[in-house]
C-alpha cells in the first residue's frame, strides 16, 4: 500500500484516535489518549496535522495551571514532530448545559456562555497557528416542532456566528470559519441539516466571505444525499473550506467509518473530485485531507492506529486510481462520446438573445426529436471503467 507522507496533508481529530468507545449502550473500551502521544503518534504513520475540540486537549473542570501545563506540552509535542493544527473546533455539545443548544438555546445566558466558551478557544487557536474555526452544532435543534422558532433560532445562529467573525477580525486572527452540517444525532432534528441548508445559511451571514462548509462524508450519506455533488457544490460557490472524512452505510445512526469503507465507489468519485478537479476542469481542494472518524469499538490502542493508517492508505489508493482513471485514452474517450465535455459549453452562443433562440427554428421547430430520444449517452460504459479503475482490473 501507499505510504502516507507529511506532503500529502493528512490531519485526525485528537477526538477520532482519542476515542474511548463509550457509545450509548456500553462503557468505555479503551484508556484516555494524550494528545502529545496522539500527536507523535500521528506523525510517525505520516500524518500532517492534528485538531481538537476545546475539552479534548484540556478536560473541563482543569485549574488555569493545569490548562497552561497541558497546551505547552501540546505545543512542545508538535515543535518536536513539525505537526501542525490546521484547525480548531468547540464543544458545545457534551455538557449537559448546552442540551437545548449552545448559539440557539431557549436560554440566553446559555447562548452568551457558549459564545465566551468558543472565543476563548479561539484564542488558543490563533495561538497554535489554525487558520479554521469549525461549528459543528450538534446540540442546535430539536426533537419538538412546536418548541423551537426555527426563524428566531436562526437569528441566533447568525449572531453568534457574525460576532465571532467580528471578534477574529478585530484581534486580526484571519480565520476562515467552516459550517459543518448534520442531519440528526443527537438531536432529533439539527438545524442546517445539509450541506444545502448550510450554503443558503452562510448567504445571510454578514461576513459571508469568511464562512464556508466543512461537509461529513457520512452526515451527508445519512440524509441518502450525494456527498460528492454536495462537495461539487461547495467547491462551485469556493465553499469547501475544510473536510471531514469517513465512511457510512446508507442512511443510519453516524457510523463514523474508516474513509471508504461505506459508500466505496463514491468515495472514489470524492477523491478524484478533491484531487483532479470536475472532468471539464474548475477548483481542486487544497486544505488539510481531515479524517472524522472511529475506531471500532472491539479494538485497543493497536487497532486504534491500524485503523488511522487506514484511511490514509486507502486515500492514497484511490488518489493513485483516480490519475490512472483520468490518464486512461479509452476513459477519455468514453468521456468525450457521453458528452461530459460538452457541458462546458454555454447553451447559447455568445451575445444570442432569446429573440435569436426563438427564430433559431433548428431548436425547435425543425428539431429532430426522435434522434434525441433514441440517441444513446454512454454512461454505461464510463461506470464499467470506473469500477475497472477502482478495483485495478483490466
Ligand atoms: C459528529 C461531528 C463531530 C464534528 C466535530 C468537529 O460527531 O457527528 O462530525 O465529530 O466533526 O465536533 O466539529
Ligand atoms: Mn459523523
Ligand atoms: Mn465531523
Ligand atoms: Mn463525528
Amino acid at each position: 500500500a501507499p505510504v502516507p507522507t507529511r506532503d500529502d496533508k493528512f490531519s485526525f481529530g485528537l477526538w477520532t484516535v482519542g476515542w474511548q468507545a463509550r457509545d450509548l449502550f456500553g462503557e468505555a473500551t479503551r484508556p484516555v489518549l494524550a494528545g502529545v502521544e496522539a500527536v507523535h503518534k500521528l506523525a510517525e504513520l505520516g500524518a500532517y496535522g492534528i485538531t481538537f475540540h476545546d475539552d479534548d486537549l484540556v478536560p473541563p473542570g482543569s485549574s488555569s495551571g493545569e490548562r497552561q501545563r497541558i497546551v505547552d506540552e501540546f505545543k512542545q509535542a508538535l515543535a518536536d514532530t513539525g505537526m501542525v493544527v490546521p484547525m480548531v473546533t468547540t464543544n458545545l455539545f457534551g455538557d449537559p448545559v448546552f442540551k437545548d443548544g449552545g448559539f440557539t438555546s431557549n436560554d440566553r445566558s446559555v447562548r452568551r456562555y457558549a459564545l465566551r466558551k468558543v472565543m476563548r478557544n479561539m484564542d488558543l487557536a490563533a495561538e497554535l497557528g489554525a487558520g479554521i474555526y469549525v461549528f459543528w452544532g450538534g446540540r442546535e435543534g430539536s426533537e419538538v416542532d412546536f418548541a423551537k422558532d426555527v426563524r428566531a433560532a436562526l437569528d441566533r445562529y447568525r449572531e453568534g456566528i457574525d460576532l465571532l467573525a467580528q471578534y477574529s477580525i478585530d484581534k486580526g486572527y484571519g480565520m476562515r470559519f467552516a459550517i459543518e452540517p448534520k442531519p440528526n444525532e443527537p438531536r432529533g432534528d439539527i438545524l442546517l441539516p445539509s450541506i444545502g441548508h448550510a450554503l443558503a445559511f452562510i448567504s445571510e451571514l454578514e461576513h459571508a466571505d469568511m464562512v464556508g462548509i466543512n461537509p461529513e462524508t457520512g452526515h451527508e450519506q445519512m440524509a441518502s444525499l450525494n456527498y460528492t455533488h454536495g462537495i461539487a457544490q461547495a467547491l462551485w460557490q469556493g465553499k469547501l473550506f475544510h473536510i471531514d472524512l469517513n465512511g457510512q452505510k446508507g442512511p443510519r445512526y453516524d457510523q463514523d467509518l474508516v474513509f471508504g469503507y461505506g459508500d466505496l465507489l463514491q468515495a472514489f468519485s470524492t477523491v478524484d473530485l478533491l484531487e483532479n478537479g470536475a472532468p471539464g476542469g474548475g477548483p481542486t481542494y487544497d486544505g488539510d485531507r481531515h479524517f472524522d472518524y472511529k475506531p471500532l469499538r472491539t479494538e485497543n490502542m493497536e487497532g486504534v492506529w491500524e485503523s488511522a493508517l487506514a484511511n490514509m492508505e486507502l486515500y492514497l489508493t484511490l488518489r493513485e486510481r483516480a490519475r490512472a482513471f483520468r490518464a486512461d485514452p479509452r476513459v477519455q474517450e468514453a468521456l468525450t462520446d457521453g458528452g461530459v465535455p460538452d457541458l462546458s459549453q454555454p447553451s447559447l452562443n455568445e451575445g444570442e438573445t432569446h429573440q435569436q433562440l426563438v427564430a433559431d427554428r433548428s431548436a425547435f421547430e425543425d428539431y429532430d426529436l426522435e434522434a434525441a430520444r433514441t440517441k444513446g449517452y454512454g454512461f454505461a460504459r464510463i461506470q464499467r471503467l470506473a469500477i475497472e479503475h477502482l478495483l485495478a482490473v483490466g
